[in-house]
């Protein structure tokens, strides 16, 4: 086959030069031959001497979907170094230029996490009440439900009718660490119920509420997988229910809306509980805004607050942030 014949010397920068042009041959094994290295390549290269030999097929897996995807050498920078991966389903973010290639992206996905059976692209922001997003189909199976395990639980969900994020698997990891024996929590926005299955190891009960049908769906199963008795599943817009219930611990899981719930989220909190708010903020001002908006409310109510802690949960937008602010109920 066709080969690219330098010194060793130059080797090192040949090769990173070869996979940057996307012209490196997949598979097979780079040679030695005396001082000089030998590369197998797909096309000639100009300004390289042109040489043919034989090559002993590598064993070696690739790591990344980036090593044996098959796109244009001056798109190779933009291939994505992350996606998501729910359950068996694997969820990547495309740019513009990318999205004519999908399908090969997908593949080389495919081919190289064999755990994955589908790809999807997110093909809009997560948006409406339901906080769900339009995916559009890469490669593998066209199915969208799965279970997802995280912190020893299961979960069951179909990624194209539920909000689920696997990033935030550490956060929910650290608040059930706070949790106590014997509370009861209230989780206002539940989705499938990965706070809530999680939290009922501990919890005497949780009443887990989503407006979302699909998610109460899951929930229901959710709580029979992981045999969680305790979870109580609760349809419709949170605003109904809180107030009449008075919890140890409150989770508020809807960062882009969370604020205009925080009077339901005090009122339903007993004197002494803890309250979980989310948010999202600019680098330039994280919790000064959100911390107004929770003494405000807590005024309104005539209770009292004292904050516990805030902390950056994961990056959202360029200089935007996923934050997190705990506070107690007085
Ligand atoms: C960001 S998701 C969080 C889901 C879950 N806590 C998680 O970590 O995966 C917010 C959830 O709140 C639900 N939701 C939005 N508005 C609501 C409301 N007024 N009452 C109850 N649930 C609501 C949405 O359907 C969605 O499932």
């Amino acid at each position: 086959m066709l080969a690219i014949k330098v010194p060793k010397r130059k080797a090192e920068r040949v090769r990173r030069r070869l996979l940057e042009l996307g012209v490196l041959a997949r598979g097979y094994s780079i040679k030695r031959e005396g001082d000089f290295v030998l590369f197998p390549v797909t096309e000639r290269v100009e300004g390289f001497e042109l040489v043919e030999s034989e090559f002993k097929e590598s064993r070696k897996r690739p790591h990344s979907y980036r090593e044996v995807v098959d796109v244009p050498a001056k798109l190779r920078p933009l291939l994505p170094s992350s996606f998501d991966i729910i359950g068996d389903i694997a969820i990547i973010e495309l740019p513009e230029e990318l999205v004519p290639h999908g399908r090969a992206i997908g593949e080389a996905i495919l081919k190289v996490h064999r755990h994955i059976k589908a790809v999807f692209a997110k093909g809009s922001a997560v948006s409406g009440e339901y906080r769900v997003r339009e995916l559009m189909h890469l490669a593998g199976e066209r199915r969208t439900e799965t279970i997802h395990r995280e912190n020893g639980i299961r979960l069951k969900l179909d990624v194209a009718r539920v909000y689920f994020s696997p990033r935030l698997a550490t956060e929910r990891m650290r608040v059930f660490k706070m949790a106590k024996r014997g509370e009861v929590v209230l989780d206002m926005f539940a989705g499938v119920g990965p706070y809530s299955i999680l939290l009922a190891k501990k919890a005497d009960v949780v009443f887990a509420c989503d407006i979302n049908p699909w998610a109460v769906k899951y929930l229901e199963e959710n709580r029979r997988l992981n045999r969680r008795e305790n979870v109580i599943p609760i349809l419709g817009d949170v605003r109904k229910i809180s107030g009449r219930l008075k919890a140890d611990r409150v989770i508020m899981n809807l960062p882009k809306f969370a604020r205009d719930f925080l009077r339901e989220a005090i009122a339903s909190t007993r004197r002494g509980g803890v309250v979980h708010y989310y948010g999202f903020s600019h680098e330039s001002d994280l919790f000064g805004m959100h911390e107004k908006a929770i003494l405000k409310a807590a005024g309104e109510l005539g209770r009292e607050v004292k904050i516990l802690g805030r902390r950056k949960v994961r990056p959202y937008a360029p200089r935007q942030f996923n934050i997190a602010v705990d506070f107690r109920v007085l």
